[in-house]
């Protein structure tokens, strides 16, 4: 019996130590310490034994058998319990210093750096900048610079119309040049102001037309402006935004607020001529909508496209790839 008890006890032990997970543990508390476990097994046989002496010494090496494996049990539990939450804590673990990682720094939009550059630019011509209402009355947008009611000119600008006020007295200005005359309104001359802001037209969209994009209008009052003065600053201009080795000119053409009017290219070193913009010698009519005097003032503007600018810097292709919101493409300007 004593061997018996002895077998019993290495075994469980064996078992014990070589168990990996505590599954294999409580298996082995269970043939060993359980109902129909080995040393329970031998513990009922007790009362068949012979003599008492032989009953007390199987007796005794049955409890200290049965302690024995029982706290080794507990121990080798202990122990492969603390690893087993080490490797889930291993596999649940979440990287806190992936989010405190600095965030990759950003950069301004390509039309925005347009945008600043130009503001840049005229600013060091001695320009100042304004900026006038997205949502302009049809006074503004149209009546003020010369174009009133039924006028051809404005067939040329597709409006939208804001459900505001009486029907079609309100718009989403179709350019900035009513800007133009908020300034002569507040600010008394000379003027030699820049205004760059947001523009709509009722179009079609394509590679080369948005139907939302940014102008940026230029206007000079003072006393004795003349056209050259235009053609200076212009080339002025010119020279600071796209270097010393471009050039401009200026070409007959025709718009409502100006007189005489003119449209601006300006020349690559490779000699290929860009249209630019509209310019002109401020009509009379829209500086005393201004509510200037044209006997005493005389003035020019100018207005081009912003979204152009940086279409032809960056030679994109599509202008409305710069509003696709796509990271790839705008991450390269
Ligand atoms: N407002 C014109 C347009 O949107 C551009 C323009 C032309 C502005 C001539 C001017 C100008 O100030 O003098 O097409």
């Amino acid at each position: 019996m004593i061997d018996d008890i002895q077998a019993a006890r290495e075994t469980a032990l064996a078992r014990l130590a070589a168990a990996s997970t505590s599954d294999e543990v409580r298996a082995v508390e269970i043939e060993v310490l359980g109902k129909k476990g080995s040393l329970t097994d031998l513990k009922a046989g007790l009362g068949k034994l012979a003599t008492i002496d032989e009953k007390k010494q199987a007796g005794a090496a049955l409890n200290e058998a049965s302690t024995t494996v029982a706290s080794a049990l507990a121990a080798r539990l202990g122990e492969l319990r603390r690893a087993e939450r080490a490797v889930q804590l291993e596999v649940e673990r979440v990287d806190l210093t992936e989010i405190m990682r600095r965030p990759q720094r950003g950069h301004a939009h390509v039309v925005t750096q347009a945008w600043q550059r130009l503001e840049d630019v005229f600013v060091g011509l001695g320009f100042q900048v304004a900026e006038g209402p997205e949502v302009e009355t049809d006074w503004y947008n149209f009546e003020a610079l010369n174009m009133p009611t039924n006028h051809p000119a404005r067939s040329m600008h597709d409006t939208f119309y804001v459900e505001h006020g009486e029907p079609g007295s309100t718009v989403l200005r179709t350019h900035t040049s009513p800007v133009q005359i908020r300034v002569m309104q507040t600010i008394p001359p000379p003027i030699y102001m820049i205004m760059p802001g947001r523009v709509f037209r009722n179009e079609t969209t394509d590679a080369t037309h948005l139907a939302v994009f940014h102008q940026i209008e230029g206007l000079v009052i003072d006393r004795g402006i003349t056209l050259a003065d235009l053609a200076g600053t212009i080339e002025s201009f010119t020279k600071s935004f796209f270097g010393a080795d471009f050039t401009s000119r200026l070409r007959p053409s025709y718009f409502p607020f100006t007189e005489p009017s003119a449209e601006f290219d300006i020349r690559t070193p490779s000699g290929e001529w860009l249209e630019l913009g509209g310019s002109g010698m401020v009509h009379p009519n829209v500086l005393r909508a201004g509510g200037l005097d044209p006997e005493e003032w005389s003035g020019f503007a100018f207005g081009f496209g912003i979204d152009r600018m940086a279409k032809e810097r960056h030679s994109i292709n599509d202008v409305r790839e710069m509003y696709s919101n796509d990271i790839r493409f705008l991450e390269q300007f």
